[in-house]
Parts: structure tokens; sequence; C-alpha cells
């Protein structure tokens, strides 16, 4: 099986910037078609398409309340109407493993520690609503470039 890069015109469904990279099975033949309105739908329901800020949630066994953390993450969020600007992902092991639940922020690429319910909602109210980080939360910034 090859892998060919292609750009996806998918303005009829409201998707001007899908790109994707769809398999193409050895017989020249392609999943393209019949994948593209499941991969919209994905993208629409997570906001991958309008989110300005990513959060990373780790629910590994050193995070275990990791889980209990995104869904509260995740209320508030609806309930500050960032819904379209935020999305909180469940993750594995985000390889610290100590005083967690850990959790990632990006662009930023603050890295928060010992994220109880307290700290969850001061992430969600003053660094994803107002910008600002939770300085005595935060072990690490790293913003990508
Ligand atoms: S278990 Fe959460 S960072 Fe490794």
């Amino acid at each position: 099986m090859q892998l060919w890069h292609a750009r996806i015109d998918t303005t009829a469904l409201g998707y001007p910037y899908l790109r994707v990279l769809p398999s193409r099975t050895d017989d020249g033949g392609s999943d393209v078609g019949k994948d593209l309105e499941k991969l919209a739908a994905r993208v629409r329901k997570v906001r991958a398409d309008t989110m300005q800020r990513h959060v990373l949630v780790c629910t590994d066994d050193d995070c275990s309340k990791g889980a209990k953390r995104a869904k509260q993450m995740r209320k508030r969020i609806n309930g500050q109407r960032l819904r379209e600007q935020v999305t909180v992902t469940k993750v594995g092991c985000l390889d610290i493993c100590a005083k967690g639940p850990i959790c990632v922020v990006y662009p930023e690429g603050a890295w928060y520690h010992s994220v109880d319910k307290a700290t969850a909602e001061r992430i969600v109210d003053e660094h994803l609503r107002d910008g600002e980080l939770v300085e005595d939360a935060v072990f690490l910034v790293n913003e990508l470039r």
C-alpha cells in the first residue's frame, strides 16, 4: 500500500482547508470518497477546524484522575462558551509521571502539574478564557515554533 497526499476541495461541505492523506490501494483505488464525510464529521466534532487552543490531559496510571479532570474541563469550557475555540483531548502518558495529573496547553506549550478540580477550573477561567497562565501550577513553558 502506498500513501499519497492530496488536497481535497471540501468547500461544498464547509471545510475549505481539509487536507487528507488517503490510503491508495495497490490497484490504484482509493478510499477518499467514502471516508471524506466521516473525516469532516470528526473534524467538526473535535472542533479541529476552529480550535485556537488544544489541551492534552494525561489519563495514564500516574495521572489516574486525568480523565475526571478532562471531563470537568470540558463541562466548564462549554459553560464558558469556549467550545468552538478549545479542544480537550485525553491522552496516554506524557512521560512526566510525577505530580499528576499532568496536562499541557498549546499553542503556548504550558505544562501543568497536580491538576486537581480547582486547578482545572482555574486553567479554564484564567488561561483558556482570559489568556493568563496559572503560574503556580505551571512547571514548564515551551512554545512550539
Ligand atoms: S502517567 Fe501521566 S505523565 Fe506519565
